[in-house]
């Protein structure tokens, strides 16, 4: 960390600053995002993920901006006072800063987020955070791998595993953190790479299969709680096995109400 501290949310600005790490997990919905206010999780995420994990998609490429509206607003219903940022949906800030400004106070106005997150740091999209920012919204990078341009950018691979690559990456971040940008996603980026770009910058980086050298970490719920019993990537961890708590549940559900057992008494009313 080095430099001017430039502007981004105040508590990661202390914990930043503190050299505390920062937590972020996903969230659709609104009975989860009840549950994650009452968690220390320091900020919340609607990733366009919600396409995969939520819509049963091969991509996050499909999910539009009024589907990320509809779950994000749910979310700040469940979670009113946490730190909430949204992404903004593939093709959403691509035709032209215009557009782009459009769509992102849509998002913000609609959802009540606290900021937003964008793919990329080509030289249109170095321009957009700039009016964004300029706009009054905070703005946080996506860079490594991005999965709205998996099609063109060579599939879901370690990014930075090169010289050139790593050297890439690094262009790429601090450009970010020039236009604007109030800390930087860092996705399947490797350990070292992500570390030297952490100790580079002045804004937090939030890792996702990126090691422990940034200054946060996110993951997606579903597979922090192993809702899906399919799925065991190496950079995610499983605090929770839900799938087969869930599957054991209906299971029981289903033989009680098959075996006459359920409601019992104390389920049912009586005159
Ligand atoms: O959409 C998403 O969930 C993300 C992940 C990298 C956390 O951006």
């Amino acid at each position: 960390m080095s430099g001017t501290i430039l502007k981004y949310p105040s508590h990661w600005q202390k914990a930043f600053q503190e050299g505390r790490k920062i937590s972020m997990a996903t969230c659709y919905d609104y009975s989860m995002a009840r549950l994650l206010s009452r968690t220390n999780v320091d900020a919340l995420l609607v990733g366009d993920s919600l396409g995969m994990v939520i819509q049963g998609k091969r991509s996050t490429v499909p999910v539009s901006v009024d589907e990320i509206i509809y779950h994000a607003e749910m979310v700040r219903r469940g979670a009113p006072d946490q730190f909430l940022l949204v992404d903004m949906p593939a093709g959403s800030y691509h035709a032209s800063i215009e557009s782009a400004v459009a769509n992102a106070m849509e998002i913000m106005k609609r959802t009540g987020a606290d900021g937003l997150k964008l793919e990329g740091s080509s030289p249109f999209l170095l321009q957009v955070v700039t009016r964004l920012v300029e706009s009054g919204i905070p703005v946080m990078g996506h860079s490594g791998l991005t999965p709205q341009s998996v099609l063109t950018s060579g599939g879901y691979r370690i990014q930075g595993k090169t010289d050139d690559s790593a050297a890439l990456l690094k262009e790429a971040a601090l450009s970010l953190q020039a236009a604007g940008c109030f800390g930087l996603l860092l996705e399947l980026v490797e350990s070292s790479v992500a570390q030297e770009l952490t100790e580079h910058l002045n804004i937090p980086t939030i890792g996702i299969g990126s090691g422990a050298g940034t200054s946060g970490q996110v993951l997606v719920y579903h597979d922090l709680l192993g809702l899906d019993p399919d799925f065991s990537p190496r950079h995610t961890k499983k605090y929770a096995d839900l799938s087969g708590t869930i599957i054991q549940a209906f299971n029981q559900y289903d033989a009680e109400v098959k075996d006459g057992s359920f409601p019992g008494v104390e389920n049912s009313f009586f005159k």
